[in-house]
């Protein structure tokens, strides 16, 4: 199948494009670059560089490769810069995912698959957050992560096309850079590399549901193949502490110093992780990895790992 990754410079989109190339797809890759990294290409995908914003360009990148089907991770992804800027942000993940719908009907793709996030439910009613959980964003990335979702699946159901929208928990892994969501294991990860103070926000008893990248790849490709649509959370359905975490990747990067706790900033949820049992009923998908072996493989590819 000849498969369109939009956003296929980035973190996670860069690993989708590795997924799908050793299952002998034909990928081609569209982004800015803006936040991804040309070091991140499979020497196998073909790249076209352009701005989902730019119509012009995606027409002709949709017009020359004619994909069967389309993986959008193309966004705006700090939080911050969304409270700062939320029209810029809405402008890249709201507006920018209708031009690649647009396009989608323009070119007759058969299917979508979306990056969600779980910033979209906000504090956690309960636990596990599962897809029934009421959408209360709590950043305008949240909110321009959420609404896309529902232009997604108006669109499919007026032009007949199938989609896979996954909401993703905090995904880690080698090329994270330090910014942006469930950055954490990135920011402890260059830290502890260079040796260098780790900050650690209120107690570090608060949880998350960190997954591996290579995981989320995996999601993926059981998503593109599927002809479905449908919206489910991907995550390990497992929560672990901060202190936990840091804990793991003292031991795997051999760092010597203890963590510095900082007071907790207003906003942090406190406890969270996301029920995965969707995902499993509908395309099969369960996480390989725990977080001890991602961070282990994580420290190896970045050549980072000192014992
Ligand atoms: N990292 C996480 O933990 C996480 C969690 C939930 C959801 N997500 C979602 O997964 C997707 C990928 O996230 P990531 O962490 O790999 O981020 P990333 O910034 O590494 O990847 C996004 C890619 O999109 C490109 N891009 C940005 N704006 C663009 C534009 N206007 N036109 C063309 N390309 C553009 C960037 O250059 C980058 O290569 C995003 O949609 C994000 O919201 C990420």
């Amino acid at each position: 199948m000849k498969v369109a990754v939009i956003g296929g410079l980035g973190f996670i989109g860069s690993h989708i494009v590795d997924s799908l190339i050793s299952d002998n797809h034909e990928v081609y890759i569209y982004d800015n670059l803006s936040n991804g990294n040309i070091d991140n290409k499979n020497e196998k995908a073909t790249v076209f560089i352009g701005d989902i914003l730019e119509i012009s360009d995606l027409n002709t990148f949709f017009e020359r490769v004619k994909p069967d089907l389309v993986c959008h991770h193309a966004a705006q992804i700090d939080v911050q810069t969304s409270m700062k800027h939320p029209k810029m942000d809405a402008s890249i993940n709201v507006m920018g995912t209708i031009n690649v719908l647009d396009m989608c009907v323009r070119h007759h793709v058969k299917r979508i698959v979306y990056a969600s996030s779980a910033a979209i439910y906000g504090n956690p009613h309960y636990l596990p957050v599962d897809e029934k959980h009421p959408l209360n964003p709590e950043s305008f990335y949240g909110l321009s992560k959420a609404i896309p979702e529902s232009y997604i699946r108006l669109y499919a159901r007026n032009n007949h096309f199938s989609y896979g929208i996954l909401r993703y928990a905090n995904v880690f892994g080698p090329r994270q850079k330090a910014e942006g969501e469930g950055g954490v294991v990135a920011i402890f990860s260059s830290l502890m590399t260079e040796g260098k103070d780790c900050f650690i926000y209120g107690d570090g008893n608060q949880t998350r549901d960190f997954i591996y990248v290579k995981d989320i790849a995996k999601a993926n490709v059981l998503a593109l193949q599927s002809d479905k649509s449908f919206t489910v959370n991907i995550s390990t359905n497992k929560e672990i502490t901060v202190n936990e975490l840091f804990q793991i990747m003292k031991q795997t990067y051999d760092y010597q110093k203890q963590a510095n706790y900082r007071e907790a900033r207003t906003g942090d949820i406190v406890n969270s992780y996301l029920s995965n049992k969707e995902a499993f009923d509908i395309i099969g998908f369960e996480p390989a990895y725990s977080v001890v072996e991602g961070i282990k493989e994580m420290a190896d590819a970045d050549g980072q790992k000192i014992s």
